[in-house]
């Protein structure tokens, strides 16, 4: 069995992406400067594609840092415990920061980060997330730059896990529901 017989359908091709991931940037280099050096925190693991994918296409200078949080376990519906499982290496006080996420579906784990964000005292954060899931809000959260609002389905690839696996997907895709429910 490969992992691609795991795949229910592709919703968002790898050409798909790679097109948005160029029109985000473009939307993203004209807001920022040199002089505004902003960091951008890819929060792990989920965004480590998007991140290297979109820093290549941002024509202003800017730092990287990652952070890893973790809400779901190993499970496809969240615990509703937010963890930090690695912190970031930067003092962000006084920088511009842009948190990068790969999805924000109930937007918990967004708002437990722009909290985390706020006691660090950073002098503006703005939020870039590959993909969102509206339908499943559970808090509203300010989503600066989206690349492409998703229904509500069980989706995996392009960093998008389910336990751990599937994040190599060149593709977003929906996984068959017989492998979660089996899991
Ligand atoms: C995913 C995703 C977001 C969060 C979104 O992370 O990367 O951080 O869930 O869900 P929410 O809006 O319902 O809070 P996950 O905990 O699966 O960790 P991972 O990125 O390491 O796969």
């Amino acid at each position: 069995m490969s992992l691609l017989d795991d795949v229910e359908k592709v919703l968002i091709s790898e050409a798909e992406i790679k097109e948005r991931v160029v029109t985000l940037a473009a939307e993203m280099n004209a807001i920022y400067t040199d002089d505004d050096l902003p960091i951008l925190i890819c929060i792990l693991k989920g965004a480590f594609l998007f991140l290297a994918d979109f820093t290549r296409h941002l024509t202003f200078r800017h730092e990287l840092d990652f952070m890893e949080i973790s809400s779901y376990g190993r499970g496809t519906t969240s615990t509703g415990t937010v963890r930090i499982l690695l912190d970031l290496a930067s003092d962000v006080q006084g920088r511009n920061v842009i948190i990068v996420e790969d999805i924000v579906d109930t937007g918990n784990t967004l708002t437990y980060i722009l909290r985390n964000f706020a006691a660090r005292r950073p002098a503006s954060i703005r939020v870039a997330t590959l993909l969102s899931k509206p339908s499943r809000r559970q808090v509203e959260v300010p989503l600066d730059f989206v690349g492409f609002e998703v229904p509500d389905e069980f989706v995996i690839g392009y960093g998008l896990d389910f336990a751990e696996q599937y994040r190599n997907l060149p593709f977003i895709g929906v996984l068959k529901p017989e492998v979660y429910q089996n899991f």
